[in-house]
């Protein structure tokens, strides 16, 4: 049911709310995938916007849970401020999400590990305003759709680091707004059409260390420790943050977030991305011209350890002690 490519399918129904003279109006869900905005727009010419990405798992019972959705709820707070925007209070987050994804029940992909449905909140300046200022008016909407496996799956993919840059040094790459993302679409098509499965960027500043990909972020293992990149220009991703905690408390590896030189990449017995969309994905290789730096043949064995972890946690099938699983109530 899901299309191969990342969420492009219809639905039933989209979420859509205004913010008119300092106040939000009343939402409405609605079966119009459209909207009508201004030609003057700010989110149209200067990028006034920030968006997040979830997923609604469909469980082996047939319910439906969300993945620490409120950790969602904070970050967008923090990217609409980045940006200018109104702040979506929890309360309203969620239930714009819950509420839409209730509404297409019919679209969430039975239990089945690589598949669910991708929410996708977001929020836009409209109005009247070519000036280079905050727009007068917004709009907050909510976008659904069933997706698989977005990049290799468990096998271990080859991936290309540029020296093309997502984000700048002390710029917007830690919020999740989609300037960071309109100059990587090149990037990630380029090394896609070498045969790469993604582009992986370097710190800004430097590129020295490692950084993140264009939609995910990256871990490392080795000598018992988890290691991911500690930068100012990375996304700090909610599925890293889990992957940290169960690494710690389930397997009992210590977590070291510290810069990740290039030179040290073949010191690493395991390498993956991490994100909402990519879920775990293990690395095979990283190519920095010319030069391929072998990581592992197939997924590692903590690496397969941490990603049944979180699937189990996300589709509801091991006790979750954390309160990470929400449950959506019909
Ligand atoms: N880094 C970037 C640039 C992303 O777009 C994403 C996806 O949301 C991530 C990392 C992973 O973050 P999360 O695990 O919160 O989805
Ligand atoms: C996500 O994982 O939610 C993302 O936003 C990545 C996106 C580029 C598909």
């Amino acid at each position: 049911m899901a299309n191969k490519a990342f969420g492009f399918h219809i639905v039933d129904y989209y979420y859509h709310q205004h913010y008119k003279d300092g106040k939000w109006l009343e939402p409405i869900f609605t079966s119009n995938p459209n909207i009508d905005i201004e030609m003057s727009a700010t989110s149209l010419h200067y990028g006034q916007q920030a968006f997040e990405g979830m997923k609604a798992f469909k469980r082996k019972d047939g319910g439906i849970n969300l993945f620490r959705p409120l950790e969602n709820a904070k970050r967008f707070r923090m990217s609409c401020r980045r940006m200018m925007m109104p702040e979506v209070s929890d309360e309203q987050f969620m239930y714009a999400v819950t509420e839409t994804v209730k509404r297409n029940t019919k679209h969430i992909p039975d239990y089945d590990p690589s598949m669910s449905l991708y929410v996708r909140p977001f929020m836009i300046g409209t109005g009247h305003n070519l000036g280079l200022r905050p727009a007068p008016s917004y709009f907050f909407g909510v976008v659904v759709a069933p997706v698989g496996i977005y990049f290799n799956g468990d096998s271990a993919g080859k991936f290309l680091i540029v020296d093309d840059d997502r984000a700048a040094p002390n710029g917007t790459g830690l919020y999740k707004v989609g300037g960071n993302y309109g100059g990587a679409i090149k990037i990630q098509f380029d090394a896609k059409s070498q045969g790469y499965e993604d582009a992986l960027f370097l710190d800004p500043a430097t590129h020295q260390y490692l950084d993140e990909f264009g939609g995910a972020n990256l871990f490392g293992i080795k000598h018992n420790t988890f290691y991911t990149p500690k930068s100012s220009s990375i996304l700090k991703s909610i599925t890293n943050d889990t992957l940290k905690i169960l690494a710690k408390d389930v397997l009992g590896l210590d977590i070291l977030e510290t810069q990740i030189p290039l030179t040290d990449i073949e010191t690493f017995d395991e390498m993956a991305a991490c994100g909402t969309a990519a879920s775990v994905a293990p690395i095979g290789s990283l190519t920095y011209q010319e030069k391929v730096y072998h990581i592992s043949e197939s997924m590692g064995p903590v690496t397969k350890k941490l990603k049944q972890l979180l699937l189990d946690i996300q589709y509801g099938n091991i006790k979750d002690d954390y309160g990470f699983q929400f449950n959506v109530t019909l």
